[in-house]
C-alpha cells in the first residue's frame, strides 16, 4: 500500500482508499481473524485517505485500510469481473481441490495403495496428481484474470520443488511422504487402522517444480510472466533447541497436526488420529538431526500480470 501510494502516477492526485478483501474456504475463522485485525489508523486530523499516505502514522497496531471477508474456493470466482487491483495468496494453492479420483480407485493404474502421499508413489499416481494441479491452476488463474483490472498485477508463493519428478516432493515429501506415512504403516499392521481405511486416505497437497508452474501459466495464456523464481524457504520444524529429540518430535507432530490433523481426524476419528500423532512424534524424536538438517521448504514465487 504504501509504494501505491507514493508511486509517481499518483503524485498530485488523491490518495486512494485501500480496502483488502481476506478470502478463504467458508469453512475459514473469519471472526477469529477479524478479531485480531489490529483497529483502523484513527486519523488524527483530516480523512482516512491522508492517513493512507505510504502508511503514514500506521504502527503494528494499527491498520490503514478497509477490511472485508470474502468466503468460497479460490478455484471458483470470489469478487465481480474487473474489480480487483491487486491480487496475492501466500502458501495455499499447493493445496488440490481435492485427492484425483483415480489416486482413491481400487481398480485405477493411479492407485495409490499403501501410501498417504504423491512423494514417493507410482508414475501413474504422481501423473495423476500433476494432472489435477494443473486442472486447478487453470480455474484459478481463469478466474483471476476476469476478476483483476487491466493494470492490475498478482503476487503467488506456494510450495514447490526442486525436482523435475513429480513424485519426489522435497521437504513436503520428506515431512508427509515419509515421516507422517511410516506411523499410518505402524497402525495397520497392528489393526488399529483397516488397510483399505489408510489406502483411501491421501494427502490432497502437490509442489510443482518451476517448470511446471511456468509451463502451466504459459499454457493457459491469461497471465504474463513478470518474474518467476524458486526460492528456498526456512524448516516448517520451528524449535528453540534443535539437539533436544524430544522437541523436534514435538515440533515435527505439532507441524503436521496443524496441516492435516483435520483431514486425519475425518477420515480415522479423533481418538485413533491421536495415536498417530503420538507415532509421529516418537518417530520425528528418533530421525531428529535427519529431519533438522533436511526439511526444508521451497517456494515457487511470481508477479503475473494480464497478458497484453
Ligand atoms: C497454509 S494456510 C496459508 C494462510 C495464509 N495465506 C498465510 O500465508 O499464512 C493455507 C490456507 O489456504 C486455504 N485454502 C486451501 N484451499 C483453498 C481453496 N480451494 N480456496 C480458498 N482457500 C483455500 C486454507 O483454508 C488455509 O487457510
Amino acid at each position: 500500500m504504501a509504494a501505491i501510494s507514493t508511486t509517481p502516477k499518483l503524485s498530485g492526485r488523491d490518495v486512494p482508499e485501500f480496502q483488502v478483501f481476506f478470502s478463504d474456504l467458508p469453512s475459514n475463522d473469519f471472526n477469529t481473524l477479524f478479531q485480531l485485525l489490529p483497529p483502523l489508523l484513527a486519523p488524527a486530523a483530516g480523512s482516512l485517505e491522508e492517513c493512507l499516505v505510504a502508511g503514514e502514522g500506521s504502527t503494528a497496531t494499527t491498520r490503514p485500510y478497509l477490511a472485508a471477508g470474502v468466503p468460497g474456493t479460490f478455484y471458483g470466482r470470489l469478487f465481480p469481473g474487473g474489480s480487483i487491483n491487486v491480487f496475492t495468496s501466500t502458501f495455499s494453492l499447493h493445496w488440490l481441490s481435492q485427492v484425483p479420483d483415480e489416486v482413491s480407485d481400487s481398480t485405477s493404474a493411479a492407485y495409490n495403495g499403501g501410501r498417504v502421499f504423491v512423494h514417493r508413489a507410482t508414475e501413474a499416481t504422481a501423473a495423476a496428481y500433476k494432472r489435477q494441479f494443473q486442472a486447478d491452476l487453470a480455474r484459478f488463474l481463469q478466474s483471476r484474470a476476469r476478476e483483476l483490472k487491466r493494470g492490475g498485477a498478482m503476487f503467488l508463493a506456494c510450495l514447490g520443488r526442486t525436482s523435475a519428478d513429480p513424485a519426489d516432493q522435497g521437504g513436503a515429501g520428506l515431512l508427509f511422504g515419509t515421516h507422517f506415512q511410516d506411523p499410518w504403516g505402524d497402525l495397520v499392521r497392528e489393526g488399529v487402522v483397516e488397510r483399505e481405511k489408510r489406502d483411501s486416505f491421501n494427502i490432497p497437497v502437490y509442489a510443482p517444480s518451476l517448470q511446471e508452474f511456468r509451463d502451466m501459466v504459459r499454457a493457459h495464456g491469461a497471465f504474463a510472466i513478470d518474474r518467476l523464481e524458486l526460492v528456498k524457504g526456512g524448516s516448517p520444524l520451528v524449535v528453540d533447541r534443535p539437539d533436544d529429540a524430544a522437541e523436534v518430535g514435538r515440533a515435527m507432530a505439532n507441524s503436521c497436526k496443524a496441516v492435516a490433523g483435520v483431514l486425519v481426524d475425518a477420515h480415522i476419528g479423533e481418538r485413533r488420529g491421536a495415536v498417530l500423532f503420538e507415532r509421529l512424534e516418537r518417530r520425528a524424536a528418533r530421525h531428529a538431526r535427519e529431519l533438522v538438517e533436511k526439511v526444508h521448504f521451497f517456494h515457487v514465487v511470481c508477479s503475473l500480470s494480464l497478458a497484453p
